[in-house]
C-alpha cells in the first residue's frame, strides 16, 4: 500500500473512494462542504431525512453520483462535535475501514487531518489511527484458500491532506502506522496458519527470511543439542513429546551504530499446545494454535522495525515449541533443571509456556539488555480477569510497566497492571524442587508471571500476558496481530526519550 500525505488533495482520480468524517450538528466543513455544493445539498437532505444523521458509528456509501461509476463517497458519523474524543475517533476509523474496503476503490482520499477537530488529537496522532484501521481491515489471509483470486482487496494507495505545518511528523507518523498494520498482518498470518505447518522449524525459517530481507538485520537459530549444551532443560521438557523438534530464533535488529544497550523482545511460540499428559479437553483446542501469538507479534514486531529503520537496537527471542504427549513427553511430577540452574516440579504439563519462557530469559541475560519484555498467551486466567479487551502487563519495574500502559492507552492496544507481590509467590512451593510450575487454582496469571519474575531476577522485566487479546473466536476467528501497536509504540517512544 502507498502512503501520501500531502498538502494539496490530487483532481479527482478515477476508481477512488472519498471519505467524510462528519458531526451530527450538520455543519460541513473543507471536501464535505464543497462535495454538498456541487450535490445540490446532499448532505443535508440525507440529514433531514434521517438516512444519514452523524451519529458515531454510522456510516454511508454513496455510489454512482458524478456520472460515473468508480468513485464513492463514504460519510462516518462522529456524534456531537463537542463530546467527540480519542475513543470517537478509534471508532469512525475503524468503520471508515471497514465501509472502505467493502468497495473495490483503489485509491481512498479524506482530508480529515483539517476539516474534523478533535479535542486533544493532533493531526500525527489521527492520521496513525486512520492509516492504521485502513492497513489492518485490508488484511485478506488466503494462505490455505484455493482460489486466492476472489477476495483480494483493491486498495493500493491512501492520500490524506495535511496543513504544511504539521506535514513533516503527520508524514512519519503515518508511515510508522502503515509499518504497524504491516507488522500486525505478518503476526495475524503466523498465528492464523495452520499447526502441521507453522511448526518450530517453520518459524526459523521466517526468521532466516527476514534477515535477508532487510538491512542490519541478523538471526541465529539453535537447535536442541544447542539448547541442551546451555542447559535449557525447561525449554526441553515441553519439546521433548512433540516429533517437530523445538527452537530458539534469536533475530537481532541493529539500528543504532553507537552501542546501546538493547530492548530484548520474548515470545512465547508453543505452535500447538495440546496440554502434553495433563492433555487438553478437545472442545476449542484448534485455537491451542494461536498459542504462539507471542512469538507472532515479536516477528511483527521485528518485520516493522526493518521496514522502518529506526535508532534503536531490538533483540527478538522466540521459544519455539510444540506441546503434545507422547512416550518421551514430560510427565506430572517430572523435575527438571533449567538454564538458570534452578529446578522445577512439573505438577501440570500445561503449564509449558512458563517453562519455555524461563529460559528465554535466563538467555536474555547475555545481551545485557536495557529492558526485557515478554509476550505470551500464558495463562486462561487472564481472560477470566480482563476479557478479550486488555491484556495484562506484570512486572519488577514500574517505569517500564507505566509506559507499557500508556503506549496501549494511546494505540488503543490496551493493557492494564496487575499486582505480584511476595504473598503470590507462595503458591509455587514444592516439597520436592526449587519451584513447581503451577501455583494452584486461583490467581492464575499472576502465579504465572510470578513464576517468570523467578528467572528475570534483576533485569528490568516486563510480561505480557495476551491470552484474552491474541485472537478471536466464534465466526471472526482469526488472530488480531495485538499487541504489535502496543510494542512498536513503546520501542518508538524509547528513541524520543
Ligand atoms: N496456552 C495456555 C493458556 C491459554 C488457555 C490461553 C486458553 C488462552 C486460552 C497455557 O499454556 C495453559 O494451558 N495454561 C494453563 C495453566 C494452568 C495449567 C496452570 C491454564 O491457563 O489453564
Ligand atoms: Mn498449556
Ligand atoms: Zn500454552
Amino acid at each position: 500500500m502507498q502512503l501520501t500525505i500531502t498538502n494539496r488533495l490530487p483532481k479527482p482520480l478515477s476508481n477512488a473512494c472519498y471519505l467524510y468524517f462528519l458531526f451530527d450538528d450538520a455543519k460541513f466543513k473543507g471536501q464535505a462542504r464543497k462535495f454538498d455544493a456541487v450535490q445540490d445539498g446532499l448532505l443535508k437532505r440525507l440529514y433531514n431525512s434521517g438516512d444519514f444523521t452523524g451519529k458515531s458509528g454510522q456510516a454511508l456509501t454513496l455510489h454512482g453520483l458524478d456520472g460515473t461509476t468508480d468513485t464513492r463517497h463514504i460519510l462516518i458519523g462522529l456524534g456531537s462535535r463537542e463530546q467527540a474524543d480519542k475513543n470517537t475517533w478509534h471508532t469512525a476509523c475503524n468503520t471508515a475501514a471497514k465501509q472502505l474496503i467493502d468497495t473495490p476503490a483503489a485509491v481512498a482520499i479524506s482530508d480529515c487531518l483539517t476539516s474534523v477537530v478533535i479535542n486533544s488529537l493532533a493531526a500525527p496522532a489521527m492520521a496513525e489511527h486512520l492509516v492504521r484501521e485502513i492497513g489492518a481491515a485490508s488484511y485478506v489471509f488466503e494462505w490455505h484458500t484455493s482460489d486466492k483470486s476472489s477476495n483480494k482487496n483493491k486498495l493500493l494507495q491512501i492520500i490524506l491532506q495535511c496543513s504544511k505545518e504539521l506535514l513533516e511528523k503527520t508524514d512519519q507518523v503515518a508511515h510508522e502506522a502503515l509499518s504497524t498494520a504491516n507488522g500486525m498482518a505478518v503476526a495475524r498470518t503466523l498465528g492464523n496458519l495452520a499447526p502441521n505447518i507453522c511448526n518450530p522449524e517453520f518459524l526459523a525459517n521466517q526468521a532466516i527470511d527476514m534477515a535477508s530481507q532487510f538491512d542490519n538485520f541478523s538471526t541465529k537459530i539453535l537447535d536442541e543439542a544447542q539448547m541442551q549444551e546451555l542447559g535449557m532443560g525447561a525449554m526441553l521438557s515441553v519439546c521433548a513429546g512433540s516429533d517437530q523438534p523445538g527452537r530458539m530464533i534469536v533475530m537481532n535488529y541493529q539500528g543504532k551504530k553507537r552501542s546501546g544497550k538493547p530492548v530484548v523482545l520474548i515470545g512465547k511460540g508453543v505452535t500447538f499446545d495440546s496440554g502434553g499428559i495433563s492433555i487438553k479437553s478437545s472442545s476449542g483446542m484448534d485455537e491451542m494454535k494461536f498459542d504462539m501469538c507471542g512469538a507472532a507479534s515479536v516477528f511483527g514486531v521485528m518485520y516493522a522495525l526493518g521496514e522502518l529503520q529506526p535508532a534503536i537496537n531490538v533483540i527478538g527471542i522466540v521459544a519455539a515449541a510444540e506441546n503434545m504427549p507422547d512416550g518421551r513427553a514430560s510427565r506430572p511430577g517430572d523435575v527438571i533443571t533449567t538454564m538458570s540452574g534452578k529446578t522445577v516440579e512439573i505438577l501440570n504439563t500445561d503449564a509449558e509456556g512458563r517453562l519455555v519462557l524461563c529460559d528465554a530469559i535466563s538467555y536474555a541475560k547475555r545481551f545485557e539488555p536495557s529492558v526485557v519484555i515478554d509476550i505470551a498467551t500464558l495463562t486462561g486466567a487472564a481472560v477470566v480477569a480482563l476479557g478479550n479487551h486488555m491484556s495484562a502487563v506484570f512486572g519488577n519495574h514500574q517505569a517500564t510497566i507505566d509506559a507499557l500502559v500508556e503506549s496501549g492507552e494511546v494505540t488503543g492496544d490496551r493493557t492494564w497492571p496487575m499486582p505480584m507481590s511476595d504473598q503470590y509467590q507462595k503458591q509455587l512451593d514444592s516439597n520436592f524442587a526449587d519451584m513447581a510450575n503451577i501455583g494452584g487454582s486461583s490467581a492464575g496469571a499472576i502465579t504465572a508471571a510470578c513464576f517468570l519474575a523467578r528467572f528475570a531476577e534483576d533485569l528490568h522485566w516486563a510480561h505480557l500476558d495476551i491470552a484474552g487479546v491474541a485472537w478471536l473466536s466464534g465466526d471472526k476467528k482469526g488472530a488480531t496481530g495485538r499487541p504489535v501497536p502496543l510494542l512498536l509504540n513503546y520501542l518508538t517512544r524509547q528513541i524520543n526519550s
